[in-house]
């Protein structure tokens, strides 16, 4: 049996495979990271978002190395975790933070916060915030766009438990203030916490979502923005800081610690009190390694690049440079009225976008084109935002251009694509 094979994938780890084979990933350095067999790719999966400076950065890692002599882990909470909330949250005077290791222990937590304050255990949902039961039970293919015939497809429909009658999951799909409406005025008594995923900020606009985090506030439910995604990405704290909206918590996860693993629930001290009340923690909450690496991933992203202020705003003009890149080579290799790429929310994240309605339907021909990509040695996400990191500064423009414009051709004859 190979070593592959011992491994117990998820569909999510099980998409990157080349010559029908899962790939095995052996080494990263900046931007790329290399394969069992030596092959290397430019990688714009980056642990699905974590990886925000780059794969093994010297500066970061001579920082968390710095830090690790002060052991790993301790009886409680130490100096470290409190440096880094007062550098998260320092212009948000009133707020608290809780530590986990995941966004879906995050998201749980908020969810426990919102039945102890509203008394009641049921939900609404707006994009995909966690793979515990009550996060992933009954819903859909989020990232599609709004138009797509694969969205509302519903997913994980059973051996779920926390969802039903007296506790609801009920999906925001639409985005439509007054489906929302509808939703709320059907499962009222019932609906305690509105949770949403940031990402989906862009196919929407701030004074939508202001509207509906008043509205559920005003239904008596307490609101959650989460920023798993977009925290610590296209920002420092995200879209729900960014742009005012107002809710009550917010969740923050991966891009925090260049993929140590940490996730941050934020919100006010008179919330976050009822956290001991409800036992938000356990053992590895207080873990170290992963603040050291928040805290030397800060350090890096406050300072500026190049010509940009910050990290941040360095990130967002690289994945803008990407997104144009790969919808040049896309148009260069005659597929351009089929498929393209954009920033997204700035541009730390982008997608592939598909022009021809028949073409965003179509699974098989889609997961060809990521297989094409692959093939010619770029790996990203389809169906999903990719991601971004500094490190992909350095990259070698018209080498993406040229394997991005080699991937569309060869997608474009083996598919049938056409020429656009
Ligand atoms: C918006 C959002 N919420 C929650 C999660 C779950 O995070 P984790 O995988 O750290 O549990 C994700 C993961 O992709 C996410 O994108």
């Amino acid at each position: 049996m190979s070593q592959n094979e011992r491994i117990a994938h998820s569909k999510i780890t099980r998409k990157f495979k080349s010559e029908g084979r899962q790939l095995l990933f052996s080494q990263g350095r900046g931007g790329e990271v290399q394969d069992a067999n030596g092959m290397t790719y430019i990688d714009f999966v980056m642990g699905y978002g974590p990886v925000i400076i780059g794969h093994a950065d010297d500066l970061f890692n001579e920082i968390v190395r710095g830090h690790l002599d002060n052991g790993v882990m301790m009886p409680g909470y130490t100096t470290f975790h409190q440096e880094y909330l007062e550098r998260l949250l320092g212009n948000r005077p009133g707020d608290r933070g809780a530590f986990f290791k995941t966004a879906s222990e995050a998201v749980t937590a908020a969810f426990r916060l919102a039945a102890m304050q509203t008394g009641r255990l049921g939900i609404v949902r707006s994009g995909y915030v966690g793979w515990h039961d009550a996060q992933i039970a009954n819903s859909l293919k989020w990232h599609e766009p709004l138009h797509s015939p694969l969205r509302e497809r519903l997913k994980y429909t059973d051996a779920m438990r926390g969802i039903g009658e007296s506790e609801p999951a009920v999906n925001w799909v639409d985005l439509r203030l007054e489906t929302l409406s509808e939703l709320l005025e059907r499962h009222r008594d019932r609906l305690g916490c509105f949770v949403f995923d940031a990402y989906l900020a862009s196919f929407t606009t701030p004074e939508v979502l202001r509207r509906a985090v008043a509205m559920c506030r005003e239904a008596g439910m307490l609101t959650v923005f989460d920023e798993t995604k977009t925290g610590g990405r296209i920002s420092p704290l995200g879209y729900d800081h960014d742009n005012a909206i107002g809710s009550d918590l917010v969740v923050i996860g991966k891009a925090l610690a260049n993929g140590a693993p940490l996730s941050i629930l934020v919100g006010n001290a008179e919330l976050l009190a009822h956290a001991e009340r409800a036992r938000l923690s356990g053992t590895f909450s207080k873990e170290m390694i992963a603040v050291y690496a928040a805290l030397a991933t800060r350090d890096i992203l406050e300072k500026p690049v190049g010509e940009s202020p910050d990290g941040w705003a360095e990130i967002g003009r690289i994945g803008t440079q990407v997104a144009s890149v790969l919808s040049a080579a896309a148009t260069e290799a005659g597929v351009g009225s089929l498929v393209g790429a954009r920033p997204v929310l700035g541009g730390g994240m982008f997608e592939l976008v598909y022009h021809d309605d028949g073409l965003l339907g179509d699974k098989d021909r889609r997961e060809a084109l990521l297989g094409a990509l692959t093939g010619a040695g770029i790996l990203l996400l389809e169906g999903h935002p990719s991601f971004v990191s500094l490190a992909h500064r350095d990259i070698d423009w018209s080498d993406l251009h040229d394997r991005a414009r080699q991937a569309f051709e060869q997608w474009s004859t083996s598919t049938g694509a056409g020429r656009g």
